[in-house]
């Protein structure tokens, strides 16, 4: 496995194996990995001849009250984790490589954007969407890899892929739970031992409210208020957003129908942590 951080290093090894006939499959990642990323990186080497995983804590994608800074780092750990997985390179560039002085151009997904952690985070997915379009013409993959955890990511890359004719194909993996349900995610970490205990009102909602749609509740605003009574419940608390919406707009749904996504942000103290369900009748 290679650990390189220039773009021109990532190009010339994703041509030589162009020549030799492989297929390329990216798992783009911020570090830090876990179970959750794990499971990307097989789905990936069972999918594809190569495996790149790109390292990048993106600035472009924080906002300037947000923990940039203080987003955990450790390149040794993650290579480990990514050795094990088979992985082929991690391209690990500095902020500089990826945004030279005068760097001037962005892409934006509009309305999908607007809604949800785009409401809470203005700016976020337009440096999300930039990112991960310079990884593609980076690396050049047939196939790239999102977790569902990060439900809106990945259905504003997927129309970021259709609108622009991107030839990649954008798969998502399920979300990757703790044994006590927690999602998993990098921002864990920040979390106390009583934080992390009250985080766990996040996977009960979603359990009580799949629950529920199961079981033939249709109204929006019931399958809410029966989410948030059960985060209410927890003191530490505090709902960002909780929100029904049609899994491919994005945009907030009265009846449950087709496709929805029901997605939440909860601070547990101070860390954001978010979590959802998809239902497909
Ligand atoms: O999901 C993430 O870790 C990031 O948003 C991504 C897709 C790597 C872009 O920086």
């Amino acid at each position: 496995m290679r650990i390189v951080s220039s773009i021109a290093e990532v190009k010339d090894a994703v041509a030589q194996w162009r020549t030799s006939g492989h297929t390329v499959a990216l798992v783009p990642t911020m570090g830090y990995l876990h179970a959750g990323h794990e499971s990307l990186m097989d789905a990936a080497r069972a999918a594809c001849g190569k495996v790149v995983v790109s390292v990048f804590v993106n600035p472009i994608q924080f906002g300037p009250n947000e923990d940039y800074d203080s987003y955990p780092r450790d390149l040794d750990h993650d290579a480990a984790i990514c050795e094990t997985h088979g992985v082929d390179l991690i391209f690990h560039p500095e902020v500089q490589e990826m945004y030279p002085e005068g760097f001037a151009t962005y892409v934006s997904a509009d309305a999908l954007a607007e809604t949800l952690c785009g409401a809470s985070r203005p700016g976020h997915f337009r440096g999300v969407c930039t990112v991960v379009n310079k990884l593609f013409n980076i690396v050049q993959p047939n196939m790239a890899f999102f977790g569902q955890k990060d439900a809106q990511q990945l259905a504003i890359i997927k129309r970021m892929v259709r609108d622009l004719n991107m030839n990649v194909q954008v798969v998502g993996c399920p979300i990757v739970r703790e044994e006590d349900g927690l999602a998993k995610s990098s921002r864990n970490t920040y979390l106390s031992t009583e934080e992390r205990q009250a985080a766990l009102v996040l996977s009960r909602a979603v359990k009580k409210g799949y629950a529920a749609v199961e079981a033939g509740e249709r109204n929006a605003a019931k399958l809410k208020q029966l989410m948030s009574d059960v985060l209410s419940a927890e003191p530490l608390a505090r709902i960002d957003y909780l929100e029904v919406v049609d899994g491919l707009t994005m945009q907030p749904i009265d009846t449950i129908n087709e496709s929805v996504l029901v997605a939440m942000a909860v601070y547990i103290g101070n860390t954001r942590l978010i979590d959802n369900f998809i239902f497909e009748e």
